[in-house]
């Protein structure tokens, strides 16, 4: 008896987002046009069959191609305008959205285009629906350890306006400790931090993330692997940002059935339901719920507990 309208009726916040992820495969083909930038796909159709995943490495390929579109101000407001109303009517009421910006800066897009382009959409987001979004600036783990240390000088004139530091793409090879002195870095500037461990890698990234003092994980289902960590966590009361949908998509995990999301939440670990990547894996965060829901059989109170646990995690004051 979980339906759409009661997961939109709990408020609830979205912690796990990557707003270059968020575009919309006709969006995606405007920018394309608009900004004079080659795709290998010359249609929506043509796109979307793309969008058929063997693993997170496959997916990454396409993200950056597809987020490689995005050039102007204007693009980056429009995108994010679009997110936050999606999921303004999901019953979101805080969303804390990563924006990897070093794929922008790679194509030439000037930091001050990406960054003033959210932030604007953020205010008025915030103005027109009273949804609460903030910006968490992620760096790419495929990359050497100093390109993110540059970012962080780069959105030194914004730190005010940057709720926490993040890090993404291809995990398996680039373990957390490969950006220890980014993490401490990132910590004594006054950000919150956050990686994301466990996806596509084992449980030992998990516990290296830990190692960093992060404040979230993202992801973390390699945590159900390893007893003594599901302990651990759920102790120190670290949140995950899980995205059920999207470990479909990429296999982390066969089906929803065997997400082990329920099997955490009852171990006492504070996990919260998210998108990931929405577009690209079939679902905005209030999707993620209902399929979590009808795969594993929560009961309303699950997904109320889920919805508080996020509220609670937020990082912004509320
Ligand atoms: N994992 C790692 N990096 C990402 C993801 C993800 O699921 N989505 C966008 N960047
Ligand atoms: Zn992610």
């Amino acid at each position: 008896d979980i339906d759409l309208a009661f997961v939109r009726s709990l408020p609830k916040a979205e912690l796990h987002v990557h707003l270059e992820g968020t575009l919309e495969p006709a969006t995606a083909l405007a920018c394309a046009r608009r900004n004079g930038v080659s795709l290998p796909w010359g249609s929506e159709e043509e796109l979307r069959a793309a969008y058929d995943f063997a693993d997170l490495p496959a997916f990454l390929e396409v993200l950056f191609r597809v987020a490689g579109t995005l050039r102007q101000r204007q693009d980056f407001f429009d995108l994010a305008m679009d997110y936050l109303r999606h999921v303004h009517a999901d019953g979101v009421t805080r969303a804390e959205v990563f924006v990897g910006s070093q794929t922008f800066l790679d194509a030439g897009v000037p930091i001050e285009v990406i960054l003033d382009g959210v932030l604007a959409a953020f205010r008025e987001a915030g103005e027109e629906w009273g949804i609460d979004a903030r910006l968490i600036c992620t760096a790419q783990r495929h990359r050497e350890e100093s390109t993110a240390l540059e970012l962080l000088d780069l959105i030194e004139p914004w730190r005010e306006q940057v709720i926490g530091i993040g890090m993404g793409s291809a995990e398996r090879g680039n373990p957390p400790s490969k950006f220890a002195r980014f993490f401490a870095e990132a910590q004594r500037r006054g950000y919150r931090t956050t990686i994301h461990a466990g996806e596509d890698a084992p449980a030992s990234y998990v516990v290296e993330a830990l190692e960093l003092g992060v404040d979230r994980i993202d992801h973390g289902v390699a945590v159900a692997d390893d007893p003594a960590l599901i302990r651990r966590v759920a102790d120190l009361g670290v949140p995950l940002t899980m995205c059920p949908l999207s470990n479909v998509a990429l296999k982390v995990v066969p089906t929803l059935a065997a997400h082990p999301l329920k099997r955490l939440l009852d171990a006492g670990v504070v996990v919260t339901l998210n998108s990931d990547d929405p577009p690209f894996f079939g679902g905005y965060v209030a999707d993620n719920y209902v399929a979590s829901a009808a795969g594993l059989g929560l009961t309303r109170a699950e997904l109320t507990r889920l919805a508080e646990n996020s509220l609670a995690s937020c990082w912004a004051p509320s």
